[in-house]
């Protein structure tokens, strides 16, 4: 059974991911995370008796060089999902810092410890492969038309981005410097269940829930094309099986929207689920407009597509009901996160161990 490292498996895709890879592919997986402030370890407690037996949690930083090397040593590892990172650009422009020192300087770190590993008398193990879970921000912002291409010219403009694309070209310059087995591949905007309450989705669905203003940023005509999570996890299964080593593979859903549109979706499948009228457009609030906020995110996914077979499954609308069911469903999941409660948790359960 091959061994495989991934990082950040207590976020939003890194969980989601966990549950599917345990169930579909027969792998024993390690998994990294440092529980940052969107780290949520109770995301894994769905986890069977059979998945635990084939999923090892690590509590660590993956900028710590020292436990990634005694990780590598003590565990024969032979590939390395790296999702791990600061995501959200609104933090980003706040504290940069932490967005260099995880996604930049904690990719390097992966990238060292892994060749360290694996390259042997001016070899590389068979069968080794380094894959770095990126986004299409690092691509900049699109007018109207266009699509991002696995070609196009990186640009980003958030400190968010520019540390993903800081990322990606320090992983390409492994496999070209070092000839390191790896893979690339670029996503668009993501939704579904335990996404931290940050993001525009599950922040907009937690404050028309309390009947609280829903923050539409500058005139809310930004586009952004949204993949279903469960959907992005497939894609990223298949990048790993099979995709060639060097290339980069963009994913996306084909699914354009203005995010007015999402936040009137939002309303409207709330107020048709739940039944209250307090849940209505009278809640949508325009506020100032994100600093170098991009414009139009939208991709073209023919390359994994044609090469690797894969395509998005899942309709925006059964996917946007059944992440709202979700929320609805997981009321306590998001109250614990936004009071802390889960980090007591955390040291109750799992630091005093
Ligand atoms: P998230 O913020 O929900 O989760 C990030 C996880 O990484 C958390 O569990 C956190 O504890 C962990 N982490 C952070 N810093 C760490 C460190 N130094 N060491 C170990 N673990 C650390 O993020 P997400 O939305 O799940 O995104 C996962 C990956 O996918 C990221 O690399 C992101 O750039 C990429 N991505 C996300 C989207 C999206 O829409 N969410 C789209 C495309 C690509
Ligand atoms: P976000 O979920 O932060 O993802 P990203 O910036 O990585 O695309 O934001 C998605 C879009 O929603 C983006 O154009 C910013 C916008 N947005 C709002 O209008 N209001 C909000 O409160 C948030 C968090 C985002």
């Amino acid at each position: 059974m091959k061994t495989i490292l991934v990082t950040g498996v207590y976020g939003f895709i890194g969980s989601n991911f966990i549950y599917h890879i345990l169930k579909n592919q027969d792998f024993s997986i390690i998994g990294l995370d440092c529980l940052s402030y969107a780290g949520n370890i109770e995301n894994l407690l769905g986890l069977n008796e059979i998945e635990k037996e084939r999923f090892t949690p690590i509590v660590g930083d993956i900028t710590d060089a020292t436990l990634v090397s005694k990780i590598f040593s003590d565990y024969p590892i032979t590939g390395v999902i790296n999702f791990a990172a600061e995501t959200h650009v609104d933090r980003s422009i706040h504290d940069p810092g932490a967005f260099v020192k995880t996604n930049v300087y904690g990719t390097y770190v992966l990238l060292e410890e892994a060749k360290r590993c694996w390259y042997k008398n001016d070899k590389w193990e068979e069968g080794v492969k380094f894959l770095q879970v990126s986004t299409d921000e690092v691509y900049g912002s699109l007018g109207p038309t266009g699509l991002f291409s696995e070609n196009t010219p990186l640009d980003p403009h958030s400190p968010y981005s520019a540390t993903k694309a800081g990322a990606d070209h320090l992983v390409k310059a492994y496999h070209d410097t070092y000839g390191m087995p790896v893979s690339i591949t670029r996503c668009s905007n993501n939704y579904g269940p335990y996404q931290f309450p940050e993001k525009l989705i599950p922040l907009i669905l937690r404050n028309a829930l309390d009947h609280k203003p829903l923050p539409v940023y500058g005139d809310g005509l930004q586009v952004r094309d949204w993949l279903y999570v469960m959907d992005h996890c497939n894609a990223i299964c298949c990048v790993f099986e099979k995709g060639l080593s060097g290339e980069v593979y963009n994913i996306g859903g084909n699914n354009e929207m203005e995010n007015i549109r999402i936040v009137k979706i939002i309303i409207r499948i709330l107020n048709e689920m739940t039944a209250d009228p307090e849940i209505n457009e009278s809640l949508i609030t325009y506020v100032t407009d994100r600093p170098g906020h991009d414009r139009r995110y939208a991709i073209d996914a023919r390359k994994i597509h044609n090469a690797l077979g894969w395509k998005p499954e899942t309709k925006f609308e059964d996917g946007i009901r059944m992440t709202i069911q979700w929320y609805l469903n997981n009321k306590d999941w998001m109250k614990r996160i936004i009071s802390g409660q889960y980090r007591e948790w955390i040291e109750k359960n799992y630091e005093k161990r």
